[in-house]
């Protein structure tokens, strides 16, 4: 069966995205703007994407893409959809709507329109008026508006996959992990180099570059996928599918490391990883950042803005003295994100801005000569 796919991710790691997604289907995804990528794919590969990529938030199986102008417009086209056809009679479903731009309405207006172009709908068809759960429906249509473009979809993930399950203790200012994961495609690490994360905090980096070499799928997601619900897949297929992306998992040895200065992030860290199921794939200890060697192939790291530093001078020396550390080192390649560019002391080979959540921040690519 052919989809196609509107699938989010972190703004700023589109093309990050877009080469895992071609890594693990095949396909070219064109970009679409504030995080979203398009895709013709396969049926399969909504298992594929949903449970084994690691950049990616969330797959919308897309239906509908036109132009329209205004909430009748919306309703009118919602109501083509053969929604007979995707939800079964005794299913629940919710509506939910984003709008980007100008409108004279707000998003729930959107949602209300649709949801009810597909009671409507059904009714027509079926015979049945359908049940609404919004706060735990079996079927979830999204709906996005973003200018006269309307997009709908029903969404065969859930809550977005950046939300690994593994987080026992939450760092006040944890990663995603899909940004980390993001961050050591950047850098390419090679599971056959030596990791470091310096400002290691809560683990995030370390435990996706260890799930990523053993090439672990979202394990603790599996069951919280939205497409279980979905009766119109091939199910069956796709729970094979499940079972050999974790019978592929291989616990090689690894040299992946992280440090932190805190004895209470870094028990924290450890309990993620043990959650997450890798504590035999890396080594967490307390360090200086400022006062570490940095001998190891690659470096990548989420540097502390400063929030609990308090100046921007406190943080212009911390970034001053831990790059006089990194640069008298002899890694390869390093990979540095933070939301105060402009306080490195060093000019990065590369750089890009990447949003996070709503925090607007950069990446520095270090390339050793
Ligand atoms: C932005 S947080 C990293 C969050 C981490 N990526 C995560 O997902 O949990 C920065 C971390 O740097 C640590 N830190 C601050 N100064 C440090 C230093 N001089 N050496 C090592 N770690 C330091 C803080 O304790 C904090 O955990």
């Amino acid at each position: 069966m052919r989809v196609r796919l509107l699938i989010t991710t972190e703004r700023g790691f589109e093309g990050v995205a877009e080469r895992e997604i071609w890594e693990l289907t095949g396909r070219r995804a064109e970009p679409a703007g504030e995080g979203r990528l398009l895709v013709e794919a396969e049926h399969v590969h909504l298992l594929t994407l949903n449970y084994r990529s690691f950049t990616l938030h969330r797959v919308v199986l897309l239906l509908l893409q036109e132009e329209v102008d205004g909430l009748g417009e919306i309703y009118g086209a919602a109501s083509e959809v053969a929604y007979e056809e995707l939800i079964a009679p005794e299913q629940s479903f919710a509506v939910k709507a984003e709008r980007l731009g100008e409108h004279p309405f707000t998003s729930q207006q959107v949602a209300a329109a649709v949801g009810q172009a597909v009671i409507d709908r059904y009714l027509r068809e079926r015979g049945v008026r359908l049940r609404v759960n919004l706060r735990e429906p079996e079927v979830l249509v999204r709906v996005e508006l973003r200018g006269r473009v309307l997009r709908l979809g029903i969404d065969t993930t859930g809550r977005s996959l950046h939300r690994r399950g593994y987080r026992a203790y939450l760092h006040p200012a944890p990663l995603k992990p899909t940004v980390a994961s993001a961050l050591l495609r950047v850098a390419e690490w090679r599971r056959d180099e030596a990791l470091i994360d310096p400002f290691c905090g809560s683990g995030t980096v370390c435990i996706e570059g260890v799930r990523w070499a053993w090439g672990m799928p979202n394990l603790l997601r599996r069951d919280s996928l939205l497409l279980w619900k979905l009766r119109f897949l091939p199910l069956r297929e796709l729970e094979r599918l499940a079972d050999e992306a974790e019978a592929m998992v291989r616990r090689c040895g690894l040299e992946v490391r992280g440090c932190d200065i805190s004895p209470k992030h870094l028990r924290g860290a450890r309990q993620n990883a043990a959650r997450a199921g890798v504590e035999e794939g890396l080594r967490l200890f307390r360090c200086d950042a400022r006062r570490l060697e940095y001998t190891q192939d690659v470096v990548v790291s989420n540097l502390p803005y400063g929030v609990k530093l308090g100046s921007p001078r406190k943080v212009a020396k911390l970034y001053a003295d831990f790059g006089r550390a990194l640069f008298s080192g002899s890694w390869r390649r390093a990979v540095l994100l933070t939301a105060r560019p402009e306080l490195f002391p060093a000019e990065p080979d590369a750089s890009f801005e990447v949003t996070l959540g709503a925090l607007p921040a950069e990446v520095l690519v270090f390339r050793s000569p």
